[in-house]
């Protein structure tokens, strides 16, 4: 891998910076705030930042680059899919928590809903996330995607998926600055007492973090090698070994099929030239 050193100092980087983010929610939410419980009151609606910053910030931050570790490179690219697609929905399932507990908390309180810019760009995130969750299961780990689909939705599901992650972590500043300016009254926010200095560094590390994970994501030859796009390019005759693709590849449909059992010079042209304007992506 090409500048191991700068991604392994990146990699350590993000961790630690995402894993302190977690450390500063808890310490804000018990030191500063009610602590965590589950009875309609603040303590209910901390889950929400908890919740929001470990799974839809953290999970989903680690989600989007696993690919990119070069020791899981020698991994099955079904098994790299399973992670990804599990760390995925376990950052859904904890985004859905919270907005659970937020929701609880505002009808316990006759707090009105969804008034807040925060609130409509969060739940279209959430919509967003849901929609890319389900499509990629569809289309990129269940059989029965034909191969031109998969390799026309893939660039689709990188930008949708970052911009999400991006949308996502705005979503949180906005949502930070609101609770800052509701909680705080004597001292107020505008005095910066030492609760509203702890948050804005969390709100500063929540930036840094995304930043370090778009960085990661966005640099070409930091992708996982396409190995099994060689696959797909050999013949089927031809491959030593049953692999994943090519077990997906002989259920898709046979227009698919025939296309990539094509053995002629020119159709492997094709089929790289395919491949690279997909972003070299192996999407199978
Ligand atoms: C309310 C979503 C992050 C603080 C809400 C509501 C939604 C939402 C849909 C409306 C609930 C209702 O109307 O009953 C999200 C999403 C987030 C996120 C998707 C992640 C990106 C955060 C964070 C905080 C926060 C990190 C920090 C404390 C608040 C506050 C409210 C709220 C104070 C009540 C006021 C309002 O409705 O705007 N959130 N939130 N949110 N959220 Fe978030
Ligand atoms: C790649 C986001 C769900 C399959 C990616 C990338 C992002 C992303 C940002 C680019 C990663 C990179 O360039 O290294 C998301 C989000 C999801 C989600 C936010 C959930 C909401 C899924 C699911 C599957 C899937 C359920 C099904 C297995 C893939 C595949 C790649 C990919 C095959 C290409 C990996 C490569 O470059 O080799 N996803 N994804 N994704 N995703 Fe997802």
């Amino acid at each position: 891998m090409e500048d191991y050193g700068r991604f392994l100092a990146l990699l350590a980087s993000a961790l630690l910076v995402g894993f302190v983010s977690v450390i500063l929610s808890l310490v804000w939410v018990f030191h500063y705030r009610e602590g965590l419980s589950w009875d309609g009151g603040l303590g209910e609606f901390n889950w929400h930042p908890v919740l929001i910053i470990t799974g839809f910030v953290f999970v989903q931050g680690i989600a989007i680059i696993v690919y990119r570790l070069p020791w899981t490179w020698k991994c099955s690219k079904l098994l790299m899919k399973f992670i990804h697609a599990g760390l995925n929905t376990i950052a859904m399932i904890l985004a859905i928590v919270s907005m659970v507990a937020v929701f609880e908390f505002h009808n316990a309180k006759n707090i009105p809903n969804m008034y807040s810019l925060h609130s409509w760009i969060g739940l279209t995130a959430v919509i967003f996330y849901s929609l890319q969750l389900f499509l990629g299961f569809a289309v990129f780990l269940l059989p029965f995607a034909p191969v031109h689909l998969r390799v026309a939705l893939m660039p689709i599901h990188v930008y949708s998926g970052l911009t999400i992650f991006a949308t996502v972590i705005a979503t949180a500043l906005m949502g930070i600055t609101e609770k800052l300016i509701f909680a705080l009254k004597s001292p107020a926010y505008s005095a910066s007492p030492p609760e509203a200095t702890l948050v804005n560094c969390l709100g500063l590390l929540l930036v840094i973090f995304g930043s370090l994970i778009l960085w990661m994501a966005s640099r070409p030859h930091w992708k996982r090698p396409p190995a099994e796009n060689a696959k797909i390019l050999r013949p089927i005759g031809a491959t030593p070994d049953g692999t994943e693709v090519e077990s997906t590849l002989t259920k898709s449909s046979n227009a698919d099929k025939s296309d990539l059992r094509s053995n002629t010079e020119a159709a492997r042209k094709q089929n790289i030239k395919t491949f690279d304007e997909a972003g070299q992506r192996s999407t199978m």
